[in-house]
């Protein structure tokens, strides 16, 4: 992007994010804190959905002033597709959203969805992607003796937790771990490197295509 000097950074235009998530919310909380402190400056939270009418994130969404609704899915259980899908479409594009943001949102999102905002949804991974995709990601690096785990920032693809990966933060695997101690350990890093990523796209500074292969260590 063009004309990136401090002069045209105080006034530029902050991009619309959506948070799209299903439950507790600690990273939709993590991005809202970082919104306040102003460690995200060229994006602003404007729209948080959930698939989940009882997610406490939607309680979250509300305490920091941002609308949040709940548009059911439920007739497909880990997708999202068909008439709730349009209806997600729907209100993004109405609330004219410049970037989609998966916190925890557990369906997986069909070709449509990722054709009308293309290059533009970013989601958060318990995982070292490409290892571990999908769900228990945790158990499966204890049970594989793993000596680290960690999280990644990637683009949303086609391929379920495959497109290309932006940030990573690696932790330590300790012997006296089990899958909850791991994942408390992971989650902190995760509140780390969501925000992170949504102010680097904010700034211009990932674009999916022109982004190498090698996430950047976060
Ligand atoms: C996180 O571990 C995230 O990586 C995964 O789902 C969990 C959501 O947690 N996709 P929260 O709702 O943000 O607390």
């Amino acid at each position: 992007m063009a004309g990136r000097g401090l002069f045209s950074g105080l006034f530029r235009k902050k991009l619309r994010v959506a948070v799209l998530v299903s439950g507790r919310g600690s990273n939709l909380g993590a991005i809202l804190k970082a919104e306040r402190e102003k460690r995200i400056t060229g994006a602003k939270t404007v729209l948080v959905i959930s698939d989940n009418r009882d997610a406490y994130a939607l309680e979250i969404a509300r305490r920091y002033g941002v609308k949040a609704v709940s548009i059911p899915a439920a007739n497909f259980k880990t997708k999202l597709e068909g008439e709730p899908e349009a209806r997600y479409i729907r209100a993004l594009q109405e609330a004219k959203i410049d970037l989609v943001v998966l916190a925890g949102f557990m369906r997986v999102l069909k070709p449509a969805f990722i054709r009308a905002f293309r290059g533009r949804i970013l989601n958060i991974h318990p995982s070292l992607l490409p290892k571990y995709p999908g769900l228990h990601t945790h158990q499966r690096a204890l049970e594989a003796g793993d000596r680290e785990a960690g999280c990644t920032v990637h683009f949303v693809s086609e391929v379920v937790d495959g497109g290309k990966r932006i940030i990573q933060a690696r932790v330590p695997i300790l012997p006296v771990d089990n899958a909850d101690s791991l994942a408390r350990r992971v989650l902190e890093r995760e509140h780390v490197i969501l925000p992170r990523a949504i102010q680097l796209f904010a700034d211009g500074k990932i674009d999916e295509a022109a982004f190498p292969d090698q996430p950047i260590a976060g």
